[in-house]
Formats: C-alpha cells, structure tokens, sequence
C-alpha cells in the first residue's frame, strides 16, 4: 500500500477543532478566530457585479488582478508608508496560502527520511524560528515544508523579544516568523523590536515572515511593520482581508517581498492554486479601495469588549497580560480550568494548543456580541471559584 509522506506524518489536525467538539451544541463559542461582523456591503456588491457581468468566469493573472494589486500597494502606502511595486505583490487563498508559499519557497527539507524512523518532533530540514505561544499554522507548515521548527518564548507582557530570535538563529535557520498583532496572546510589538527584526534579518542573512492579518486590530501602542525598517529585501509580509475586513470565507490574502522572492513563491503558487479566486478578488480591490469606515467600528468593538473582558478577569484573580491588538487574551489559568469551563459551555481553546509554552494559559476570543460575552464571564468566574 501506499504510505504517506513523512511531512504530513509530522503533523495532526489542530486541537482547536477538538474543543469545539467536545462542546455542547448550546456552548457559547469563545474559541472562534474571525470577527462577528457582516463584510462590508460595498466588498459584497463589488464581487456580485463581477459575478454577474462574467467578469469572474476565467483564471486572472497568476498574481492577481493588477487593480488589486494596485489597491493592496496604495493601501501599504496608506497605512505602512511602504512603497511596494504592485509587480511584487501575489494575491493568495487567504493569509494561510501567503504563509504557505513562503514557506515552501525558502525553507529546505533535508529530503527524505521515513516516517517509521523518524518522530513526529523531529524534522530534519532547515530551522524556522516561531513564537511560542502562536498561530499553529506556523509549525504545520515548517513541518508541511521539511522544515524544522525552532519555538522561542515570549516575554511576561507575551511579545516576543528579538534578543531571544537572534539568540536562537543557527546556520541551519531559514526564517523567523514575527506576527503583531498575534494570535493567540494579543500582544502587540513596538515599533523598536519591529526595527530590531528587521536588523536581525539583514545582519543575519534569514528571512523575517511578518504576518500582520490583524494589523487594524490594535487598542494601543502602533502596528509597524518590519518591512519599514528593512533595505535588505529580507522580509516578507504577509496580510489578507480576514480579520480587517470580517472576509475570513472569501479567502483572500497576500504576500509582498522583493522581486526574487515574490518570483519564487509565485512558482509555488502557480502551481498549487493558478490564482486567488475571482470574485474574492473584486469584493477585496472594493474593501481596499472603499469606506474604511467599518474597520474603525469593529476596532472600537473589540476595544470595549476588550476591557470588559480584562475587568472580568482581574474580578476572577486571573493574571491576564493586557492585550492591546487582535481579539484574544490569554489569562493564566489553574490546572482544570479549561475543562471546568468547557463543562459548563463555554469553549476556550487550552494554552497549550499553540505551543508547550502556552500551557497554563487559556486563548479566549471576544468576537461574540457584549450581551454574550458577560454571560460568558459569569460562566468563566463560577468556574474558577469551584476550583479555588
Ligand atoms: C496570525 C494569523 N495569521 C494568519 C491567519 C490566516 O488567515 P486567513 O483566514 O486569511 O487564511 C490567521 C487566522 O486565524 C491568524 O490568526
């Protein structure tokens, strides 16, 4: 028979899923990782014009349309004071494609070793540098690679500190992945370790993956990109309209980096997905392009949502580093904790799904309505008193 390729050997579907079935069906989902908004009603037409005028009936260019390119690189300018060439830019199936082929485009697999011989840890390919806690796409698709994945530990406020990436880059490194705004923790970085990431990547000569999907989730402090601070053409960044513009179905994302590297990742992508679909194109060139209107309105939600998480938290004695971006925070937690409230439906999503550091800690999203979330806290506070 057939086996399967040690690569995917090496990875497991993630534990996420597996909360969400344990729970009941009446469960209150704090577990989720996309807004709870409409998408932008102008995207919506956008894309049900192209539909209908059979503008969307054959493939676009492999990197996407040029006027959506042209939107993605006026927006860089707009919001990063980045010029980007919109030549250097490949539209993507969502963040995760982005992800993806950058991966695969820059990381080595050290070829091939049975799956029988090897442990599912264990990878023997180049080292990709990952926040731990963090997003577990990062070390499926290292490992989806061949790669190797190397977590580091984040700091007490969970920002992860450059000295703690240079400190662990080897000569077997491939790339750091750096994400600000970050799921799961909501930490967001300074503008001085962004600075500091890019001086790593060019000193060191290894790519900085800065995946910014939340980049206008942020309460305080400011979203800086490395890519700012980089004229080594070392970093890449990776963004898509999920989180900013509540279009986590229409699956469209990007990636920009210097022309060698966009050229590389486009060999990747050329072949596995032809190009990002269609109409998500068109909705997204409108989000771009249109009102930004509705990302100040979900932004300010979070916001209070935020705090009356935080508050809720602090009333329980639960540690929680303040999150300043995103829509996550990851409160220290006592052993069962996760189960108690599980049980007594509320979905939480246990620290540990995001790395061995994360153990301890529980990801809780707020993008669910206010009225529910402090249901949800009265949930989470009579189960910590049970386990004091
Ligand atoms: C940090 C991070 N990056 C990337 C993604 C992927 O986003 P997309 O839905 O655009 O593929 C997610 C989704 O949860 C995420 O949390």
């Amino acid at each position: 028979m057939t086996g399967f390729s040690s690569r995917v050997e090496a990875v497991s579907i993630s534990g996420i899923r597996e909360v969400f079935e344990a729970a009941g069906e009446d469960a209150i989902n704090l577990g989720l990782g996309q807004p709870d908004f409409p998408t932008p009603e102008h995207a919506r037409e956008a894309a049900v014009e192209a539909i209908q005028s059979g503008a969307v009936d054959a493939y676009t260019s492999n990197k996407g349309t040029l006027e959506l390119r042209e939107a993605i690189a006026e927006k860089h300018a707009r919001d990063n004071d980045l010029h980007v060439d919109p030549e250097d830019i490949i539209a993507t199936s969502g963040g995760s494609e982005a992800l993806h082929i950058a991966l695969e485009a820059h990381v080595d697999s050290a070829g091939y070793r049975p799956a029988s011989e090897r442990a599912q840890s264990e990878s023997a390919g180049q080292e990709v540098i990952l926040p731990d806690p963090g997003f577990v796409s990062y070390d499926a698709l290292t490992r989806l690679a061949g790669g190797t994945s190397k977590p580091v530990g984040l700091r007490e406020d969970l920002t992860m500190a450059p000295e703690t990436v240079e400190d662990a880059i080897t000569d077997d490194t491939a790339a750091f992945v750096v994400n600000s705004p970050a799921n799961p923790t909501g930490a967001v970085q300074s503008p001085e370790d962004m600075r500091e990431f890019a001086r790593i990547a060019a000193e060191h000569d290894v790519l900085c993956i800065s995946d910014e999907v939340y980049e206008h989730q942020v309460f305080e402090g400011e979203h800086r990109s490395p890519a700012e601070f980089d004229d080594s053409g070392n970093v890449v960044v990776v963004n898509a309209c999920s989180k900013t513009y509540s279009m986590t179905g229409w699956r469209l994302g990007w990636i920009t980096g210097s022309t060698d590297r966009i050229e590389r990742m486009l060999r990747v992508h050329q072949y596995a997905q032809a190009c990002a679909s269609a109409p998500a194109q068109y909705a997204a060139e409108a989000a771009l392009t249109g009102p930004q209107d509705p990302v100040d309105e979900m932004r300010e939600t979070f916001r209070e949502r935020r705090d009356i998480l935080v508050d809720g938290f602090e009333r329980m004695g639960l540690e929680c580093p303040t999150p300043k971006g995103a829509f996550y925070a990851m409160p220290k937690v006592p052993d069962g904790w996760v189960d108690e409230v599980i049980e007594r439906g509320v979905v939480v999503v246990p620290g540990d799904a995001f790395g061995e550091n994360g153990a301890g800690y529980a990801r809780i999203s707020y993008a669910t309505d206010t009225e529910t979330l402090r249901e949800a806290i009265d949930i989470m506070a009579e189960a910590t008193a049970a386990l004091e």
